[in-house]
């Protein structure tokens, strides 16, 4: 039978289709979600991420950011990467390590002496390996990000751990921080990011264990102003794309996917390193007040909690080997 649409105009029909597809592969979007504010450095280097890979793309390829949880928690997050639902992300190491647990080395109390440290400890072989091991959740590991080093805020000045016993102690959601925390005497209590306001608030929290990234972005210190330098552990985070999304893009694709990101993460180190002393000047100007502290004690409890990781987990301990030495 004769098609009743004339032949000028199906030709026109298939060549709008062809632009749209052409338009649609012209304005690829990935998403990528994070849970940090916007002033937070990972934001900024998911941003750079995005700028890189517009540029690299010819603008085919850009990214479109969506901070603070927008996405949903990091375990949705994860389980979105797993299903393509998710092209890319920035997860700290807390949530990740619950699927791998070699992840929970990079929380090991006062196993890093400062955000340069732990910065280096990012292309030892063990941690290259650890970004491998995510492709079985449905993930690809494209490096780390860091932000600063954990201190601890407080409603009460504080001097020694004493000052803290039975105290309740906001924990990033994690066994390392309520082992650390548990073993300092206080009264861990494992809270999002964003449930830390309310928490101050309503006094349900005493203590709040946080990095200056964060403190500046929420500004906890106008509830809570004595800012301890505890300096306890590092805060890294996992930059991933979702397998299922990398397995179908094209080699060029995929190399100025990962091009984009490895410059970021890179410039994202310097980001961390320098926002450590930038932040502190920060919120000191705003009224944290500094507190004298004697880290003995700390230091102490949080290289036992770090032993009964390494003598548990033969990769913890490689991962602490290789990390203690990084340079
Ligand atoms: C936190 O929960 O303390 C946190 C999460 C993401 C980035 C920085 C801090």
């Amino acid at each position: 039978m004769r098609n009743p649409i004339p032949r000028f105009t199906r030709l026109l029909a298939a060549a709008a289709l062809c632009t749209a597809a052409i338009g649609a592969q012209a304005q690829e979007v990935l998403k990528l979600g994070h849970v940090t504010p916007p002033t937070h450095v990972w934001h900024k280097v998911a941003l750079k991420i995005g700028e890189n890979l517009k540029s690299k793309s010819g603008g085919e390829m850009t990214v479109a950011v969506s901070p603070l949880s927008k996405l949903g928690s990091e375990g949705l997050m994860m389980d979105m990467l797993r299903s393509g639902a998710l092209p890319m992300a920035i997860l700290t190491v807390g949530p990740v390590s619950n699927r791998e647990p070699a992840f929970m080395g990079w929380s090991l109390p006062y196993l890093f002496r400062d955000v340069h440290h732990a910065t280096a400890a990012a292309s030892t072989p063990v941690t290259q390996d650890m970004l491998k091991s995510l492709d079985k959740h449905g993930m690809v590991g494209m490096g780390y990000g860091f932000a600063g080093m954990r201190h601890v805020l407080s409603s009460r000045t504080i001097s020694s751990p004493a000052d803290l016993k039975n105290q309740k102690v906001r924990v990033f959601p994690n066994p390392v921080y309520k082992d650390y925390w548990q073993a300092l005497g206080t009264a861990p209590t494992p809270l999002p990011l964003s449930e830390v306001a309310p928490g101050l608030t309503t006094n349900l929290l005493d203590a709040v264990d946080i990095d200056l990234d964060a403190l500046v972005g929420m500004k906890f210190h106008q509830q809570a102003p004595n800012l301890a330098l505890t300096n306890h552990m590092a805060f890294p985070s996992v930059i991933v794309v979702s397998k299922r999304y990398w397995d179908g893009l094209n080699d060029k694709q995929r190399k100025m996917l990962a091009d984009s990101i490895k410059e970021a993460e890179i410039w994202g180190y310097t980001q961390a390193v320098t926002a450590e002393e930038s932040n502190l000047q920060t919120v000191v100007k705003d009224g944290a007040k500094l507190q004298k502290v004697d880290l003995k004690p700390f230091t102490a409890i949080g290289e036992k909690v770090s032993q009964s990781y390494t003598v548990r987990y033969p990769k913890i301990q490689q991962f602490y080997q290789q990390a203690k030495t990084a340079k």
